[in-house]
Formats: C-alpha cells, sequence, structure tokens
C-alpha cells in the first residue's frame, strides 16, 4: 500500500517522466515549436546590420557564425537577409549541443536541456524555411569541445563579419566571444539575444561576458546599433586600423596553412572610434 510521502515521491517522478517525454518529443518534432527569436524583426535587423558594415567599408565579407542554433529560426533569418542583401556567398555556420542548456546553466537561471532541438530536426526545419544548405554548416556539441582552432582549420574560417551570440548565459557567451576574436579583422557585428534582461533576478551573463571581452581585447571598440527587441543587444566592433592590418596578415597566413593541410589531406586520402561604456 502506499504511504503519503510514497505518493508524493510517484507523482512527482512520473512528472518528470512526463516532461521528459514532452521535451523530447518537442525536440523532434516540427510542428508545435515556439519561435525563440522574432524572425521578421531579426531579418530586418540583420539586413540594417549588413548595410551599417556596407556603408562603413567593410568587405569582402566573413562567415556569419552564430552560437545557439536550436531550432534554427535566427539562422534562417540571417540567410534570407544575406540573399536579400546580395550576400548568396556567405557560409553560415551554426554551433550548438542540440542537447539544449548544458548543466550548468542551472546555477545561472536556464534549466539544462531547454531549448533542445535535434540536429536533423533543425536541418529539416531550415529546408522548410528555403534555406540553402550549401552554404549551412551545423556543428554538433559543446561549445567547449567544438570552439577550437582544430575547427577553425577544418571549416577553412578566417573572418567572421556577423556573429550571433545567442547561448543565454555567461560562460558560453563567453567562449564564443573568445573564439570569434581572432576571426574579427577591421570590424564585425555581434548580436546578443539575451542582454540580462531578467537583471532584476541578476541575470547579466550575456552583458557581462561583452564587458569582460573588451577589456580583454582593448584594441576593440564597440558601437550599439538598433536592436530587434528590448532584452537584445547589437554592436559594430571595430578593431584599430593597425591591429586589422596584423590581424588580416594572421588570417592570410592561417588560411596558407588550411589550404597547404587540406592539400596533404587530398594527397593522402584522394568606431566608431569610442569605446561602448557598459
Ligand atoms: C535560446 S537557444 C538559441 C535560439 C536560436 N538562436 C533560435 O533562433 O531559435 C540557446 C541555444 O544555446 C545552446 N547552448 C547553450 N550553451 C551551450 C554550450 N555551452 N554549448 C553548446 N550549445 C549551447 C543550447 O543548446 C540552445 O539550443
Amino acid at each position: 500500500m502506499l504511504d503519503g510521502l510514497h505518493l508524493g515521491t510517484t507523482v512527482r517522478g512520473a512528472k518528470r517522466s512526463l516532461h521528459y517525454v514532452k521535451d523530447a518529443v518537442s525536440a523532434r518534432v516540427l510542428w508545435g515549436w515556439t519561435p525563440l527569436v522574432p524572425e521578421d524583426a531579426f531579418a530586418e535587423c540583420s539586413s540594417g546590420a549588413i548595410r551599417a558594415l556596407k556603408n562603413q567599408g567593410h568587405g569582402p565579407f566573413g562567415t556569419y557564425l552564430e552560437f545557439g542554433v536550436s531550432r534554427g529560426t535566427s539562422l534562417a533569418a540571417m540567410h534570407h537577409a544575406l540573399e536579400r542583401e546580395g550576400l548568396t556567398h556567405v557560409p553560415l555556420v551554426g554551433f550548438d549541443s542540440f542537447q539544449g542548456m548544458p548543466r550548468e546553466a542551472q546555477q545561472q537561471g536556464w534549466l539544462p536541456g531547454q531549448y533542445h532541438s535535434t540536429i536533423s530536426a533543425t536541418r529539416k526545419y531550415l529546408q522548410t524555411k528555403g534555406v540553402n544548405a550549401d552554404r549551412v554548416r551545423l556543428i554538433e556539441g559543446w561549445f567547449k569541445d567544438t570552439l577550437t582552432q582544430d575547427t577553425v582549420t577544418r571549416l577553412g574560417l578566417t573572418k567572421a563579419s556577423l556573429i550571433m551570440v545567442d547561448c543565454d548565459i555567461y560562460s558560453a557567451s563567453r567562449e564564443a566571444l573568445w573564439f570569434c576574436e581572432p576571426l574579427i579583422d577591421d570590424m564585425a557585428v555581434i548580436f546578443f539575444d539575451d542582454w540580462g534582461w531578467r537583471a532584476d533576478i541578476n541575470e547579466v551573463g550575456q552583458r557581462d561576458a561583452f564587458a569582460d571581452f573588451l577589456s580583454a581585447f582593448p584594441t576593440l571598440s564597440a558601437e550599439a546599433l538598433p536592436t530587434y527587441l528590448p532584452q537584445a543587444r547589437v554592436f559594430l566592433v571595430k578593431r584599430q586600423v593597425a591591429q586589422a592590418g596584423r590581424k588580416r596578415e594572421q588570417a592570410s597566413a592561417a588560411a596558407d596553412r588550411t589550404r597547404n593541410a587540406q592539400f596533404r589531406a587530398r594527397r593522402v586520402f584522394g568606431g566608431v572610434t569610442d569605446r561602448y561604456k557598459i
């Protein structure tokens, strides 16, 4: 016979299992998914960011990097904005665990596993959105394992012009920003989707990560651009000119190394001047 204590434990256990099943189903099916980013507003804002870079004389455009893809709403919106602005050659690379938020998200106000989409559900979603799959690379895994020099070499990354940091928490945002730093040439636009909108409960992860980033790399400065949501922020990040030249040399040396590595593999296997004050 079940006493009160056992009944409580059983009910809690059943609720947890139900929750787990619901999450597992919603990670895989396309119906019933609530977009995590407002598609049209983000696409519009992305077009504005692209035009801002062009107006500043930025070019040729480097890769779009996204940290936190989930189902792929922002990635699809950026793809369409790039097409609209005539940048049909720019590759898009999305990084995600495809297991939802990491365990450490718990201490930072999010739930482990939250926003879970599987890589195949995301691929299907991107297809339904008319995204050209040839331009997109999805990199599955925790950032601590995927944001490495080996990934840079393997993907032939030399420059990033548009960067979406939508991984919400401080630790992941920090990993993303540090990975991007060597890929920022003269300038880039960085989008943050969760700019401390829960500051009342001390949730300021992305804001803190960006502040630390600008302090760690003083040759970078940032200017706010129009945003797409009150809790999101968009920055034009510029590098001091002398440094940008050096970065270009480093990038071209890295590109040479990648080309040489790929060649060897084939042979073997067949403003804005003010710093943004936070
Ligand atoms: C809010 S969702 C991204 C929403 C997405 N941009 C969209 O438009 O739907 C945040 C994503 O960040 C990913 N994420 C957070 N921390 C991560 C980490 N350390 N490594 C890999 N992925 C991470 C989660 O898996 C989750 O899918």
